[in-house]
C-alpha cells in the first residue's frame, strides 16, 4: 500500500457515517482497525480467507497463531461455533459484551486460517460503543488480533495503531484511548472443565462465581506445551532491556549499582514508588492501589521506553489480585525477571 493510503476516521458519535463506510471496507475484504474496551483490534471478514491472510501479513504474525472472532451480539455466534455448553452459555450471558473470549468447537463458514487449522475458535462481543457499532453495522464475523506489529505492545490508542501499521491497512476507526488496557481473558470452554489460557480483563474470581472452579493453563516457566499458540511467543518487549524486579525493596539499590556502572536507568513504577524515592527517568503507571489504572497505562508506557535515552528500565512488581494477574502476566512477558 502506498503512503497516505490508510484512512483515519475520527469518531465522536456512533451514528457517524464513517461507521458505515468502515463496515463497507470490511465487507469488501479490506483491513480496518477498531477500538474495543481492551485494546485496538485489526479486523477482517472472518469468512474471507484472502482478507484474513492479509492480517497475518500486515502484522508479521506467525500463521500458527489463531485469531479471535468478534461479533456484535451473542445471537450472531451461530453458525460459527458448533454447540454451546451450559457453562459457556452462562459466561456469555454474564460477561458479554465484555473482555472475555470463549473458545468452543468451530462450526461452519469461517476461513480456515482464522483458527490456524484448530478444531476450536475463540469468540467475543467487545464492549466499546464504536467497535460494537461497527460489528453491528457490518453483520459479519470479524477476525481481529490486537492491531500491533507482532511482538510489540498491543495498541491502546489509534496513534499506536498508526505507528505500527500505517500504510499496511485500509483504515483506522479512532475512538480514543481504550479503557481496560490489557487484552481479554481467554477461556477454553471446549474442555470438560473450562481452562483459562490467558488472564485478562475478566478475573478468575469473577468467572468462578458464575461457573464454579476452573483450571488455569501453566505459565511460561513450566515445561508444558502452550495450549494457546499465542502464549509461546515473546511479547510486548521494548528494544531497551526491561528488568522486572521481584523484590521491590531492591529497586533503588539495584539502580544505584547500575548507575555506578555508567548505565542510564529508567523506572516503570507506581506513583507511590516514584514519589517516595523522588525518581527521575520515570515511566509512571499509576497508583499501586488502583491496578485498573496501572493496567490501562502499561502498554503506553512500554511503547514510550524506546523513545527515551535510557539503557535499562527497572520495573516494579504488582499484586496479582484481580486484574493484577493479567497485568503481571504481561509484565513477565515483556521483561527479564530479577529475583
Ligand atoms: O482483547 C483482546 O482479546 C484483543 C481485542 C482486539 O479483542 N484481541 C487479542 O487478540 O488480544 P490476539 O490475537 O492478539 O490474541 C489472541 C490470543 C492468542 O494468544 C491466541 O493464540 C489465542 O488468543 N487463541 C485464539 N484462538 C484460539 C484457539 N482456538 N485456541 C487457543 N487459543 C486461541
Ligand atoms: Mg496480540
Amino acid at each position: 500500500m502506498e503512503k497516505g493510503h490508510t484512512k483515519i476516521w475520527k469518531i465522536n458519535d456512533v451514528n457517524d457515517q464513517a461507521i458505515e463506510e468502515a463496515a463497507a471496507f470490511l465487507k469488501a475484504g479490506k483491513l480496518v482497525a477498531f477500538p474495543t474496551e481492551t485494546v485496538y483490534g485489526l479486523g477482517a471478514d472472518a469468512r474471507n480467507e484472502q482478507a484474513v491472510s492479509e492480517i497475518f501479513k500486515a502484522k508479521g504474525r506467525p500463521e500458527d497463531n489463531p485469531l479471535i472472532v468478534h461479533v456484535g451480539d451473542k445471537s450472531s455466534v451461530d453458525p460459527w461455533i458448533k454447540d454451546i455448553p451450559d457453562h459457556a452459555e452462562k459466561l456469555m450471558r454474564t460477561f458479554w459484551p465484555g473482555p472475555l473470549t470463549i473458545i468452543l468447537p468451530v462450526g461452519k463458514g469461517l476461513a480456515r486460517n482464522v483458527t490456524a487449522g484448530l478444531e476450536t475458535v475463540g469468540v467475543r462481543v467487545p464492549d466499546h460503543p464504536v467497535g460494537r457499532a461497527l460489528l453491528q453495522e457490518a453483520k459479519i464475523p470479524v477476525a481481529a488480533p490486537s492491531a500491533n506489529r507482532s511482538g510489540r505492545p498491543s495498541p491502546t490508542s489509534a496513534e499506536h495503531v498508526r505507528m505500527d501499521l500505517d500504510d499496511r491497512i485500509a483504515g483506522i476507526l479512532d475512538g480514543g484511548t481504550t479503557g481496560v488496557g490489557v487484552e481479554s481473558t481467554v477461556i477454553d470452554c471446549s474442555l470438560p472443565t473450562p481452562m483459562i489460557l490467558r488472564p485478562g480483563g475478566v478475573t478468575r474470581a469473577a468467572i468462578e462465581q458464575v461457573i464454579g472452579a476452573v483450571e488455569v493453563a501453566g505459565s511460561l516457566e513450566k515445561n508444558e506445551p502452550p495450549r494457546s499458540p499465542g502464549m509461546k511467543y515473546k511479547h510486548y518487549a521494548p528494544e531497551t532491556d526491561v528488568w522486572l524486579v521481584r523484590d521491590n525493596e531492591k529497586i533503588i539499590e539495584l539502580a544505584d549499582q547500575l548507575k555506578n556502572e555508567g548505565q542510564k536507568v529508567g523506572f516503570l513504577v507506581s506513583n507511590e514508588l516514584a514519589t517516595e524515592h523522588e525518581l527521575d527517568e520515570l515511566f509512571q503507571l499509576g497508583s499501586r492501589d488502583h491496578l485498573e489504572e496501572v493496567s490501562q497505562n502499561l502498554y503506553r508506557r512500554l511503547r514510550e521506553i524506546d523513545t527515551r535515552d535510557v539503557d535499562i528500565v527497572l520495573a516494579e512488581s504488582f499484586s496479582t489480585d484481580g486484574i493484577g494477574e493479567a497485568l503481571m502476566n504481561r509484565l513477565e512477558r515483556a521483561a527479564t525477571e530479577i529475583k
